[in-house]
């Protein structure tokens, strides 16, 4: 999140503006998106989508997969999985995101590939082991109960199936993706304390890596003077596996 914040928010932000001020936009732009620049960021957020190639380079997703997305935002994450031609179901706190990532994937809304609901990461309201994937990209760090997500995600999550998450260090704060004071409103988590955390809520096979996704951003299009933040201290994927 934030490279547009830094262009939006942060010039305003740094104007001394009070607390009340920065979580509302944080909120706005990022926790729970609303209003139309967020629903355009969010159709195609450019910034993101190393993230997803790295996520799909993970998933090697196929028709028959059934895939819960966790924070879907404008559904662009979606619309590139969805290609595979597998169905998948997601949900996000905000309305205007549920909104957009409907309309951005209507096709497969049509045909009957895609459900995605309004509500929020800690009650997911699908059945007991009916994914074989689950993915959260840009989310977790806004989490205020994340063991109660990453339950409930085990929960849905067929024996054997795979978690993946993407979120960001501690050590992208105060740059362009993470600008002060919206950083403030986000958690960071060592790879040790995301370990832990995956483990605590009961899933195995746990990995945490910080890959270094210079080639994915650039076959995404990101400006070289960019790559730098795609390099390996920025970025932590997570995996975890359902017994
Ligand atoms: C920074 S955006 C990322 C969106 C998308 N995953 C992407 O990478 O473009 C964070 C998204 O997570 C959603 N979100 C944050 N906390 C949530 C919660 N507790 N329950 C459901 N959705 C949540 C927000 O509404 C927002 O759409």
């Amino acid at each position: 999140m934030g490279w547009y914040s830094s262009e939006l928010a942060a010039p305003l932000l740094k104007s001394a503006a009070p607390s009340g001020l920065s979580a509302w936009l944080t909120d706005r732009l990022a926790r729970k998106p609303s209003g139309k620049t967020s629903q355009e960021l969010y159709s195609d957020p450019v910034h993101h989508r190393p993230n997803f190639k790295l996520i799909q380079q993970v998933l090697n997703l196929k028709p028959e997969d059934k895939l819960l997305e966790v924070g879907c935002g404008g559904g662009a994450f979606l619309e590139e999985a969805l290609r595979s031609g597998c169905s998948a179901w997601a949900i996000d706190q905000s309305r205007d995101m549920v909104s957009v990532a409907t309309s951005v994937n209507a096709r497969a809304t049509e045909e009957g590939r895609l459900k995605i609901v309004h509500c929020d990461a800690s009650h997911i309201p699908f059945p007991d082991a009916m994914f074989n994937y689950a993915v959260m990209s840009g989310v977790l760090q806004f989490l205020s109960e994340p063991v109660a997500t990453f339950r409930e995600i085990l929960r849905t999550l067929k024996p054997g199936g795979l978690l993946v998450v993407t979120s960001s260090t501690k050590e992208l704060r105060g740059t362009p993706a993470a600008p002060e004071p919206i950083a403030n409103y986000l958690r960071y988590y060592e790879d040790n304390e995301l370990e832990s955390l995956a483990k605590l809520s009961g899933f195995s096979e746990v990995t945490v890596s910080r890959p270094d996704m210079t080639e994915l951003a650039r076959k995404s299009g990101i400006p070289d003077s960019e790559l730098p933040l795609y390099g390996g201290n920025y970025g932590q994927l997570l995996i975890a596996r359902k017994k």
